[in-house]
């Protein structure tokens, strides 16, 4: 029997947090709601972070409110603090996830905090939650680059990452975080993550701006990782790293894994109505 990969769809937080006009919270329920139908098992669709840092997931209360929720589909948001995690309680957040970079120059840009301080930060959030029974996700930002760093070791990634696995995070997902990973790199790291966080334990998180996105996918399927984060459409970016482009689009992802013979359980006609309407968001 074919083998199955999850792909764990970010296009409504990821995907949109980084669209500069507003878009109207009732677009944004819509997405989610087709993206429902498409077959995913997890996706994340807010981010209770400071609004004027990020403006466009200012009505993820909101965005949580109105979706149809599918039965089995688990709906995730961002919590990088105690405030945020109050308020993704308050709005029913199905899991979530905290944030930290494998480097000290995106961790003070994106979230004011060294590495360190976010680990502190983020161990009261993972024991709340876990006393809620709500699972929460470990994000690693930057595990082959940094906007401000450079070249990141793979052992900066696997402290980081075995870190957040060890307090609690059910799954660790890696971010090439600006895209300029490479297969040989990709590999590399995932050697020593894999010494302190079980490959069935971990996600590839790959934006797509040097266009090696599927490369590095493979070469994470090579190191035993069955699940992959990506975003209808391919929309994307993170307003704290500069240059950074779109998510892998889950579209280009889907394909690519029925090719290589793995089974998604995704509507691929589902999949590009999503991605259709992905694009109408952000062309206003
Ligand atoms: P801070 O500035 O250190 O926090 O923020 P603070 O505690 O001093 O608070 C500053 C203000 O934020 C206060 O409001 C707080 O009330 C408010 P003011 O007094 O100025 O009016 N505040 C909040 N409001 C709502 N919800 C909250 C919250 N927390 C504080 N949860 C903080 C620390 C992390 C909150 C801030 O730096 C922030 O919001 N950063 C934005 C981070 C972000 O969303 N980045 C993008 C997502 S991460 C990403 O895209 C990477 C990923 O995709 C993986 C990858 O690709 O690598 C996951
Ligand atoms: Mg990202």
């Amino acid at each position: 029997m074919a083998e199955r990969v999850e792909i764990f769809e970010v296009g409504p937080r990821d995907g949109l947090q980084n669209e500069a006009a507003e878009i109207p919270t009732e677009a944004k329920i819509a997405f989610v709601d087709c993206l429902s139908r498409a077959g995913f098992r997890r996706i994340e669709v807010a981010s209770f972070v400071n609004p004027k840092r990020v403006p466009q997931m200012a009505d993820s209360g909101a965005v949580l409110a109105g979706i149809r929720r599918a039965p089995g589909v688990s709906y995730a948001a961002l919590t990088p603090n105690m405030t945020g995690f109050e308020r993704a309680i308050a709005a029913r957040a199905d899991e979530i996830a905290v944030f930290a970079s494998a480097s000290e120059g995106f961790s003070r840009a994106n979230i004011n905090a060294t590495v360190d301080e976010s680990l502190e930060r983020f161990r009261p959030v993972v024991e709340a939650a876990r006393a809620a029974g709500l699972p929460v996700r470990g994000y690693v930002s930057c595990v082959t680059d940094c906007p401000y760093d450079g070249a990141v070791a793979p052992g900066d990634v696997a402290r980081v990452a075995g870190a957040l696995f060890a307090m609690g995070c059910y799954e660790i997902s890696l971010g090439d975080t600006i895209g300029q990973g490479t297969p040989e790199g990709v590999a590399a790291m995932l050697e020593a993550v894999a010494g302190v966080v079980p490959p069935a334990r971990l996600a590839g998180h790959f934006h797509d701006t040097a266009g090696r996105a599927l490369e590095n996918i493979e070469a994470a399927l090579d190191k035993g990782l069955r699940v992959f984060d990506a975003a209808a459409g391919g929309l994307g970016g993170c307003p704290f790293a500069p240059g950074a482009a779109g998510n892998v689009a889950t579209e280009r992802v889907a394909a690519r894994l029925a090719a290589l013979g793995y089974v998604t359980g995704l509507d691929m006609a589902v999949l590009e109505e999503a991605a259709a309407m992905a694009h109408r968001l952000r062309s206003g």
